[in-house]
């Protein structure tokens, strides 16, 4: 089925097997990329000449010269382990004079630390020119005689270095390395361990384009004229691009911030405003703003605005305002109100209080990713902020409340406390994307919070990382692409899977207990993976749990994907074995296979039941990395493993134990919870895609459907059935397929009815049938849509919040070319980010080829589509039956001019891949994606595309396996529920 929503990274609520996001690291490395510093203005002049010769005297004597290698002995810099880099270098390195750069690391020394910064910067936003101040207070970790130092695409206009006394230190050698994004300042004398020095840089840079660094960004005001906003990204590696810095996110410091603007605007920065003064320029401003804490550089942030605002005082004093374009500010309330409830619950939560006085959220016109957690400022793509009642749906607004969680939860986990190294990313987004369905089911209590987490997290990370081109949670990386690149659903997803299934097996209160202590460690610091467990093996331990955490753990973090258990039951003795589950079977002997596990892909499993003597109350064995066999008690009639689907694996069964099961689902499928009908379902359906039981099995189960009311079970059907929808295109199976379908929802659907009204899962299961009607080809749900879609068009009639989705849909989908421009108008105007993103969607389902034809031309054209919303059109229209092969041909026939848009090898160029290639079932389209990437570079983007052509692989295996057997068990069961119509009509109807 059409997911309806259309993400603001495609992994976030995407369907299974897709990770990707959108972010702009505009050509990192391209060859044009080029740093210049005009070294004649060097202001620092060594004077004491004297001085000067027997200090290079000394260190010609004890250095290799010039080579900070020679004098570092500090300890290995945390991650620093691998070297490699998806960029070759060029050998030896050579700056842009032509001159051997010293340094080859693409990570930076720790020879010397920031300790604070004084950043003072002129943007003009007309011109886009940006001249900047800096002074760096640093301190010497180990005698050198080398700062190095990150920059991008910055033109370093003066520099020198001066000891804590204020005498100037010559700067030998300037030297700029574009590939490693890295600045070299060649000292005369020796930097001495312990002692500080500042160093003074001005540069010039421009706005950027893209959608990172310090960047342009514009909206439209009411009377329609084009307004300018100046405003950051920085994670993971674009600060470099905004100043010179140690962009790395162990070398904290604090940060003094001034910008200069102009009267009509106004900035916003981590820390308040300390002042306002005139500058000698008429009529520019200059605002200070207080002192940071200290903090990595990828969370500075800054903003030159008009934006109107909305704001409030939390209960724990912190004061929240809400930022937006005028034209917006009344869909800010429900964000206000959201983060400062979630903020003070926070603070209680992690028993830490947050430490700013201030928290500003903002949306931003053009934002590449879908929120960033800036200490203080943080920055959102407006569909994440603005909630409008009588606009925005509920699926809409829950990913608003969800988006402001995962956010505030970041200013613990990641700003207070940082990974030590990006191969721990996981730490920050894992654990955020943990909290974000607490923290959204705390504001929001009757939502089902915690109950939607099997759905919107661990079913889409069990899918991915099923396949053989997945990668372990904790995974090496180094150069900036490939940092990038593991911002993916195993990072967020799998994350907050492992740390869930922690919870299961030590509690709520424990996991607090250590993530306190965890946090009061490490707090204005950084840690590794190895500290949390550290920190939860002494809460458990003090509470007398003897569990071995890291032991336990590690299983789940260094290793590649998860086990497939398979159960066998006979009287009454249940032999439990385990294995990696790789849903592509040619997979299973691959010996290429790129990520060797650690522990010989054995885990340790908490494998959890219940049976129907105690269905609310699970049991618990540990497979140590090992199969186990135990007894079960007497009368036990069927048994489900993996209770409310806490643990991150899979569950097979032997053909009584799932006989056992289909069989309460369908005489009563609640004596088994929703999370745990769920989980069958999702279970049984991957279980036949990967060829280990037949479709008959999945197709058995789902019939109980028809009695299923709950919105998790019916959703996670919907994935699957769907799929199998589109992987039969083309063939018998699918028609049968969607009128099987139809069958099963028909009750539901004459059940829920077209009025907007109940719980939030009511109205988010709604939404999803009503679409699945119009999908299956119901006629009277296809004409109540037309028929709204028409009224709204016509008469201006509003349509309910949770109706507009298969409206829009369906009313593009069947109507004419001026229904079309009618939603290309509303687009274009409409001030509701909800709004534009469902026009954004519906706009994509059109059956005319020449309009799909147009839309997908328009993304080429910035002014008609911006950037950011690009790879949603794209998605969107692949999953169009009618617009999967133009996608595709688009995509190839632009490959060049969209690989420029979002960066060569960019994730967002991974993510395109994957969407304009997950439609294809077949050997041809397989050979087809091959034989184009066999001449394209993707850099980064390789695991992407191995993950994209690894799917297209499943869909052939699948068909191979099961078109028949679908083909068959529909054609009877539909043959049968023909003949039970004739004989009872009326009991159909
Ligand atoms: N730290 C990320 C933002 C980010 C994403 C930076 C990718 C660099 C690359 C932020 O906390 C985040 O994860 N945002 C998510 C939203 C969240 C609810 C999952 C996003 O951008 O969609
Ligand atoms: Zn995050």
């Amino acid at each position: 089925m059409s997911d309806h929503d259309v993400d603001d990274i495609a992994f976030l609520t995407g369907s299974p097997n897709e990770s990707g996001f959108m972010v702009n690291k505009r050509a990192m490395y391209e060859p044009g990329a080029v740093m210049v510093c005009s070294q004649k203005r060097a202001c620092c002049v060594v004077t004491m000449g004297f001085i000067a010769i027997i200090a290079v005297a000394l260190i010609v004597a004890f250095t290799k010269p010039g080579c900070p290698e020679a004098t570092y002995t500090g300890e290995p810099v945390p991650g620093m382990s691998s070297h490699a880099t998806s960029i070759p270098p060029t050998t030896p390195p050579t700056a842009t004079n032509g001159e051997e750069f010293p340094w080859t690391d693409v990570r930076l020394p720790f020879h010397v630390k920031p300790l604070d910064y004084h950043l003072k910067l002129h943007p003009n936003l007309t011109t886009k020119h940006v001249a900047g101040t800096l002074i760096i207070k640093l301190t010497a970790i180990e005698e050198t005689t080398a700062i190095i130092i990150h920059g991008r695409d910055i033109n370093v206009t003066s520099y020198s270095l001066h000891n804590k006394y204020g005498k100037p230190i010559d700067i030998r050698r300037f030297l700029v390395y574009p590939p490693h994004q890295q600045l070299y300042l060649e000292l005369s004398e020796m930097l001495r361990r312990g002692s500080n020095y500042t160093l003074n840089l001005t540069f010039e840079t421009n706005l950027r384009e893209g959608l990172d660094g310090f960047y342009l960004s514009s909206y439209k005001d009411s009377d329609g004229n084009k307004r300018y906003i100046a405003t950051t990204h920085f994670e993971p590696t674009s600060a470099r691009a905004a100043f010179p810095c140690f962009d790395e996110p162990h070398m904290k410091a604090r940060f003094h911030m001034s910008i200069i603007r102009e009267p009509r605007h106004f900035t916003l920065f981590n820390m308040p405003l300390k002042s306002s003064s005139p500058t000698n320029e008429s009529d520019l401003v200059l605002d200070t703003f207080q002192e940071s804490v200290e903090m990595s550089t990828y969370l500075v942030a800054f903003v030159v605005c008009d934006f109107a605002m909305v704001s409030n005082m939390t209960e724990h004093k912190v004061n929240v305002s809400v930022y937006a374009p005028l034209t917006m500010i009344s869909q800010a309330n429900y964000s206000l109100r959201v983060s400062s409830y979630i903020l003070d619950y926070y603070d209680k939560f992690f028993g830490v209080p947050y430490p700013l006085p201030k928290q500003d959220l903002i949306a931003i016109p053009d934002f590449g990713a879908g929120a960033m957690e800036n200490w203080g400022l943080i920055t959102y793509r407006e569909t994440a902020l603005m909630f409008d009642p009588v606009h925005t749906s509920s699926r809409a607004q829950q990913r608003v409340a969800v988006v402001i969680a995962h956010e505030l939860a970041h200013q613990w986990f990641g700003n207070l406390v940082t990974m030590s190294w990006w191969s721990d990313l996981w730490l920050n987004e894992g654990f955020a994307s943990f909290m974000e369905n607490i923290g959204a089911g705390i504001a929001e209590p009757g939502w089902a919070m915690e109950e939607q987490f099997i759905v919107e997290k661990i079913h889409p990370a069990l899918s991915l990382d099923a396949l053989m081109a997945s990668h372990p949670i904790s995974t090496p990386v180094t150069d900036p692409a490939q940092i990038e690149s593991i911002f993916d659903t195993i990072s967020y997803k799998k994350g907050a899977s492992i740390i869930n299934m922690l919870e299961s097996f030590i509690g709520r209160e424990l996991l607090k207990e250590g993530l306190r202590l965890y946090l009061e460690n490490n707090r204005y610091s950084n840690a590794a993976t190895d500290d949390l467990w550290s920190a939860l093996t002494e809460v458990t331990q003090k509470h007398n749990t003897m569990l071995d955490i890291k032991g336990i753990m590690d299983t789940w973090t260094l290793q590649a994907g998860f086990p497939l258990i398979s159960v066998s039951v006979q009287d009454g003795h249940v032999m439990a074995s385990q294995a990696r589950f790789l849903v592509c079977e040619e997979n299973v002997t691959d010996p290429n296979e790129p990520h060797n596990a650690t522990l010989g892909y054995k885990w340790q499993v908490p494998l959890t039941y219940i049976t129907n003597n105690n269905p609310d109350s699970s049991t618990m064995h540990w497979m140590n990395l090992t199969d186990i066999e135990f007894d079960l008690e007497k009368d036990v009639t069927w048994i489900k493993f993996n209770a409310g689907q806490r643990g991150f694996y899979r569950v097979n069964y032997d053909p009584e134990g799932w006989d056992a099961l289909i069989h309460v689902l369908h005489t009563n499928h609640t004596t088994l919870s929703a999370a745990d009908r769920a989980s069958l379902i999702d279970d049984v359906f991957t279980l036949v895609k990967a060829g280990t039981i037949n479709a008959s099995v999945a197709l058995e189960l789902s019939q109980y459907l028809v009695a299923e009311t709950m919105y998790i079970p019916w959703h996670t059907a919907f994935q699957h059935l769907f799929q199998w929808v589109s992987l039969s295109f083309n063939y018998p199976a699918h028609t049968l397929m969607l009128e099987y379908i139809h069958t099963l929802i028909l009750p539901q659907y004459n059940r829920i009815g077209w009025n907007d009204t109940g719980t939030h899962l009511e109205r988010l299961l709604r939404s999803e049938m009503l679409s699945a009607a119009v999908q299956c080809g119901n006629t009277e749900a296809i004409q109540e849509a037309q028929r709204m879609f028409q009224d709204w068009r016509n008469n201006n009639q509003s349509i309910p919040p949770n109706l507009r989705s298969v409206v829009y849909d369906t009313g593009v989908r069947y109507g004419s070319k001026d229904d079309w421009e009618h939603c290309w108008q509303v687009y274009n105007t409409s001030t509701v980010p909800s709004e534009k993103s469902l026009m954004l969607q519906a706009m994509a389902q059109t059956r005319d080829p020449w309009l799909v034809q147009q839309y997908l031309e328009y993304t080429l054209d910035h002014s008609k589509i911006r950037p950011q919303d690009v790879m949603t059109v794209l998605k969107e229209v692949s999953k169009n039956p009618g617009g999967r092969l133009p996608a595709w041909r688009m995509v190839r026939q632009h490959w060049t001019e969209i690989s420029a848009l979002f960066g060569h090898g960019s994730f967002t160029m991974g993510a395109i891949i994957k969407a304009v290639t997950s439609p294809f079932t077949s050997s041809f389209e397989l050979g087809e994606v091959e034989n184009f990437f066999r001449d394209v570079e993707v850099g980064p983007g390789e695991r992407a595309l191995a993950q994209a052509l690894e799917t297209i692989r499943l869909h052939i295996q699948w068909h191979e396996h099961n078109q028949e057997d679908v083909t068959h068990w529909l054609h009877k069961q539909l043959s049968k529920e023909t003949k039970a119509e004739e004989t009872f009509p009326s009991e159909v109807e």
